[in-house]
């Protein structure tokens, strides 16, 4: 906590200090707000999954806040009070960066870095032993600045600018930095200096994209060739060859992320539990996304070239319902993953097939679940009066209204429905040195099958 000494010197105030915890809130709940309204339409998959967890940072991080806030003889809060004009303008700025070189280059090179001198200099400012639990927020908020930080920079080595060059340059960047500095800083604390410059990119109204993009690993995003639930429940099929098929499931849950955080964007008046909740969820699925991947890396397999993972679900459900039937759909395909043919089954699978990642992920896969239909109950399932039966019954009929007709897709050439599985299976095979198993290689369903089974057994979840 700091010598005796430390402690007598006087610090700053308890409104001061709220002024600054505001700017913080300010800065992380438009830094939330801006990753998850950008994730959906960010084709670089790398991308919308450190965004899914950035978010979900910025959300807690958020939620520490608007406590320590609420403790320090602030009601009302004014939470939702602009601190500065400068400080909007950043972030309106940022929101609206063309390039995902430019939002990497506004968010991690810019604002962030300014919040974490921020945070910084309050923590060096402010009496330890008065303020300790301000102290204690702002050393943990800190921690994961750093990690974001540290992530940004990397990002900003790596090749992406080169590949997607920004187009932001210098003046932008100086742009941002007056935003800055007519704000007297990101806390507040400095001499305001210079007037709110006028906007760039931000001076068109903004328009949220909700329309879900992949990158070049994802090159047949229609394709509804492999009924994965189909072998998945077959009791025929080995367990071993079936961690293959939860591996791809596990990776197309990417489309989770994609249709929650339009949930997230467009949906508006939520208690702020809501929004936290509903993206701790979104970064939930995004690691289910990412235990696929490594479950693939880890059976020595380049999943982009053998599986071909399907966006028609958050597509759908993004253009053709409103956030509160997608809501409505995700807890209705959610509540169906408890009964005994979903979490538990897929954890039985894995510890069946003598894989023990398989075994380890289905078994956080199912913790997470767990949480989820909690989530669901807190904050879906209570404007039902509390009754399942009558919102699963909604979201049944919100899952139905999406139209997805394959055979069109297939008219209009988008994709050929191909059955990637004996590719994938084969693959698997020969990396392990292992003759195939014919009926495995042999299991073929029509996209219709999967049509027709896809109001009992969920796409996603
Ligand atoms: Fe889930
Ligand atoms: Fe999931």
């Amino acid at each position: 906590m700091g010598s005796l000494a430390s402690l007598a010197e006087p610090g700053l105030g308890v409104n001061a200090c709220v002024d600054r915890l505001k700017r913080y809130h300010y800065a992380l709940q438009r830094t939330w707000r801006l990753l998850l309204a950008r994730l959906t339409a960010e084709p670089i998959y790398e991308l919308k999954m450190a965004w899914s967890l950035h978010a979900h940072l910025a959300a807690e991080h958020v939620s520490s806040l608007r406590e320590r806030v609420a403790e320090m003889r602030h009601p009302p809060l004014g939470l939702e009070k602009i601190p500065h004009e400068g400080l909007r303008l950043l972030f309106d700025e940022i929101q609206a960066a063309p390039t995902a070189a430019d939002l990497i280059h506004g968010l991690y090179a810019v604002a962030l870095p300014a919040l974490r001198a921020a945070c910084a200099e309050h923590l060096a400012e402010t009496n330890r032993l008065a303020d300790a639990p301000t102290c204690r927020l702002l050393k943990f908020a800190l921690l994961e600045l750093d990690e974001m930080l540290e992530w940004g920079e990397a990002a900003l080595a790596s090749g992406l600018p080169v590949a997607l060059p920004p187009r932001g340059g210098a003046e932008w960047t100086a742009l941002l930095q007056q935003c800055l500095a007519a704000a007297g800083g990101l806390s507040g604390a400095a001499e305001a200096a210079g007037e709110v410059p006028g906007p760039h990119f931000s001076a068109g109204p903004w328009k949220y994209d909700k329309v879900p993009q992949r990158d070049g690993r994802f090159p047949d995003p229609y394709n509804m060739g492999v009924h994965a639930e189909a072998f998945l429940y077959d009791e025929h099929f080995p367990a071993r060859a079936k961690t293959l098929m939860m591996y791809y499931k596990r990776l197309r849950e990417i489309d989770v992320p994609e249709m929650m955080a339009s949930i997230l964007t467009e949906m508006g008046d939520k208690p702020w539990g809501f929004y936290r909740d509903l993206t701790r969820q979104l970064w939930d699925e995004a690691r289910h996304a990412m235990m696929g991947e490594v479950g693939f890396v880890a059976q020595g397999i380049d999943w982009s070239r053998y599986v071909m993972v399907n966006f028609t679900w958050s597509k759908g459900l993004n253009e053709q319902l409103t956030p509160q039937e997608r809501h409505a759909v995700l807890w209705f395909i959610e509540q169906g993953l408890m009964n005994k043919t979903g979490k538990r089954f897929e954890w039985e699978v894995g510890t069946a097939s003598g894989d023990v990642l398989a075994e380890l992920f289905q078994d956080y896969d199912w913790a997470d679940e767990v949480l989820h239909a909690r989530i669901g109950r807190d904050w879906f399932v209570k404007d039902f009066d509390n009754d399942p039966h009558r919102a699963a019954a909604y979201g049944s009929a919100c899952w139905s209204k999406v139209v997805s007709d394959w055979e069109q897709l297939r008219r209009d050439g988008l994709t050929e429905h191909r059955n990637w599985w004996p590719g994938l299976y084969g693959e698997f095979c020969r990396v392990r040195g292992e003759t195939p198993d014919p009926a495995v290689l042999a299991f073929a369903t029509t996209y219709e099958e999967t049509r027709a089974d896809l109001n009992r057994i969920s796409a996603s979840g």
